[in-house]
């Protein structure tokens, strides 16, 4: 049993230099430089930030920083509205400290948090996933989905189809609030993909490149996004976003070709997806993508005073820190 000397509380600011040097403890390779800029970004200037909702939750023992569970702000759809929601991020303990169940204090914390009922997690570890299932998670089985799929990063061999046409984006407006709107009408969870999203999470992350896309009617409507998030270390790639409405299989293919026409450009070796609908997926495999059978992260979703039926997120790589680990170190 934890000793009543910790304290869970919120995060101040004045925490900072001591979470770091905490997280530096628990998790391999992190840098300190790159994370201070890091966090400003994923925290305080993300759009989904809630006043008065903390950054994480800290256990401290006599005035130490001994374990800390990290909140990203979200902003989901829940049954067609726009929800705040918070993704768990850089859960640890200190090493001396485990198996007295500060660990699951945290994640008691996390779950209470006030302000918002939906919670997940993209690349929890066992540990994590074990805690939050306590508190009555859903866990996403990738792999018994058959939803990680590889590609090489050889030019792609299929067009477009008839009617869609695909650019670049560098910017993002109303258009992207619009199909941001209708996607919600599919699912009942979904990050909600306002233009202030897409700008905070693909043109002002200090770190990771991404190339966007936005797949387009004649006439010039939006009917899809996709992005390719290259990794900061490898040749590689992976697909953060094949957004389209779930029977939308022309808008994707032609996302497809240009996804895979950008990744040989820019001559990467290989290209990774994380694709869960069973419309979508034979796509993949047409425009050259092979499942790859173990290996899928397993993320957990919980409503609070609510069930949640892992089949009714729609969720990409893009919404968490999937297969690069990017975004976070857990
Ligand atoms: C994960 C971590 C925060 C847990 O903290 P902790 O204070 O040791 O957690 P607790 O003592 O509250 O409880 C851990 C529970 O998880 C269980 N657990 C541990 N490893 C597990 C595993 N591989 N599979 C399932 N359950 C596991 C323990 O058995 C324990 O449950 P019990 O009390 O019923 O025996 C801590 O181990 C840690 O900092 N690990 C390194 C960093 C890390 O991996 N963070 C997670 C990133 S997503």
């Amino acid at each position: 049993m934890t000793s009543p000397q910790e304290r869970i509380r919120p995060f101040e600011a004045r925490d900072l230099d001591a979470l770091l040097a905490l997280r530096d403890r628990c998790f391999d390779g992190l840098d300190l430089d790159r994370e201070r800029v890091r966090r400003e970004w994923a925290f305080d200037r993300n759009p989904a930030r809630v006043d008065g909702v903390p950054s994480a939750w800290i256990a401290e023992l006599d005035g130490e920083i001994v374990g800390t569970y990290g909140m990203l702000p979200a902003l989901v759809a829940i049954d067609g509205r726009p929800t705040p929601a918070i993704c768990g991020v850089d859960f640890c303990v200190d090493e001396r400290m485990r198996g007295r169940g500060l660990g699951r204090r945290l994640t008691g914390a996390m779950v209470e948090t006030a302000g918002s009922n939906f919670r997940f997690i993209t690349s929890p570890t066992a540990a994590t996933t074990a805690l939050m299932q306590e508190r009555g998670a859903g866990v996403v089985d990738a792999a018994a989905e058959g939803a990680l799929f590889a590609r090489p990063g050889s030019p792609p061999t299929e067009s477009n189809p008839p009617g869609i046409t695909t650019r670049e984006l560098s910017a993002f407006g109303s258009e992207c609030d619009a199909f941001a709107d209708r996607l919600a009408q599919h699912h009942r969870f979904v990050t909600v993909r306002h233009a202030d999203y897409l700008q905070w999470r693909y043109r002002e992350d200090p770190y990771i490149a991404h190339v966007t896309f936005g797949a387009f009617t004649t006439a010039g409507n939006l009917r899809g996004l996709g992005v390719l998030t290259l990794s900061p270390t490898e040749p590689q790639a992976y697909l953060g976003e094949l957004t389209t409405e779930p029977g939308d299989t022309d808008a994707a293919r032609a996302l497809l070709v240009a996804l895979t026409t950008a990744a040989h450009e820019r001559g990467l070796e290989a290209i990774f997806a994380l694709e869960r609908r069973p419309t979508i997926q034979p796509q993949l495999v047409e425009c050259g993508f092979q499942p790859v059978p173990t290996g899928a992260p397993e993320p957990v979703l919980l409503l609070r005073d609510g069930e949640a039926a892992p089949s009714d997120w729609f969720f990409t790589p893009g919404d968490g820190d999937f297969l690069f680990r990017i975004g976070s170190a857990g």
